[in-house]
């Protein structure tokens, strides 16, 4: 019988952790948990602390772990996330590694790390050319997959295509650094261990899609 897994989807800030996990969600119906996402979110509640996470947000740093973790916690007591789940942008430090093994015991599932690996130079451009839908969340970018009418999204033709503050080419690089910094030591961490699986994440979605698909047994994950 399938086990219910934590798939953790672990790479540089445009390596495709979003793209991949809305895949996974709208193809085999596999919760996405993007803390990214969470965060942006809050940018609609007018609060102190609301504000604070916008600022850390916009220069390319990291948000505190309690409260990241707390966000985490919360998202996956939803029954959507009875089965398997996947983290896009969690855990990023070694501190929030730590908490997720302790969910992990919690829930009963296992960790599975999949690393979508992309060149440096790549980066850059799908940073600084990403837009994407504010009604639907779509991404497209401007150099890699361009909208079929420009600035605007094919699903919602009346939707202007938005930049995200942080993808800017100073921001990117404060962002580049931090991963480098806080979240590249966490492969060992899960290599060493024996649970991480590499993809290489230069390649055209689809292609990295299906080897993600097979890596996490595509048939029963949501069981
Ligand atoms: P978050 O939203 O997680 O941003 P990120 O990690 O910087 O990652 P991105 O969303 O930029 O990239 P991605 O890997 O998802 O790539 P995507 O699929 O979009 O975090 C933002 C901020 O929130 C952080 O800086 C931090 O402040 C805070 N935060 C979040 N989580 C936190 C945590 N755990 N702890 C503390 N703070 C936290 O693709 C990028 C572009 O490339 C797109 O244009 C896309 O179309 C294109 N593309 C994707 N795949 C391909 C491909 N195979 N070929 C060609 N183009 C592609």
């Amino acid at each position: 019988m399938f086990m219910s897994k934590i798939i953790v989807l672990i790479g540089a800030p445009g390596a495709g952790k979003g793209t991949q996990a809305r895949l996974l969600e709208s193809r085999l119906g596999i919760p996405q948990i993007s803390t990214g996402d969470m965060f942006r979110e809050m940018k609609n509640s007018d609060t102190r602390l609301a504000r604070e996470v916008q600022e850390i947000m916009a220069s390319g740093k990291l948000v505190p772990d309690a409260l990241t973790y707390e966000m985490v916690r919360e998202r996956t007591a939803r029954p959507d996330c009875r089965a398997t789940f996947v983290l896009d942008g969690f855990p990023r430090t070694a501190v929030q590694a730590e908490m997720l093994e302790s969910l992990s015991d919690e829930l009963g599932k296992p960790v599975v790390a999949i690393q979508i690996d992309v060149p440096m130079e790549i980066l850059e451009k799908r940073l600084t050319g990403r837009r994407s839908c504010p009604e639907c969340g779509e991404i497209y970018n401007i150099f890699f997959k361009a909208p079929k009418s420009e600035g605007y999204c094919d699903l919602h033709p009346r939707a202007e295509l938005v930049q995200r503050a942080d993808d800017t080419e100073e921001k990117v690089k404060v962002r580049l650094e931090t991963y480098e910094d806080n979240t590249k030591p966490l492969l060992e961490y899960y290599r060493s261990s024996g649970r991480l699986e590499t993809v290489d994440g230069s390649r055209d979605p689809e292609e990295i899609y299906k080897e993600i698909e097979s890596l996490i047994g595509s048939a029963n994950a949501t069981v």
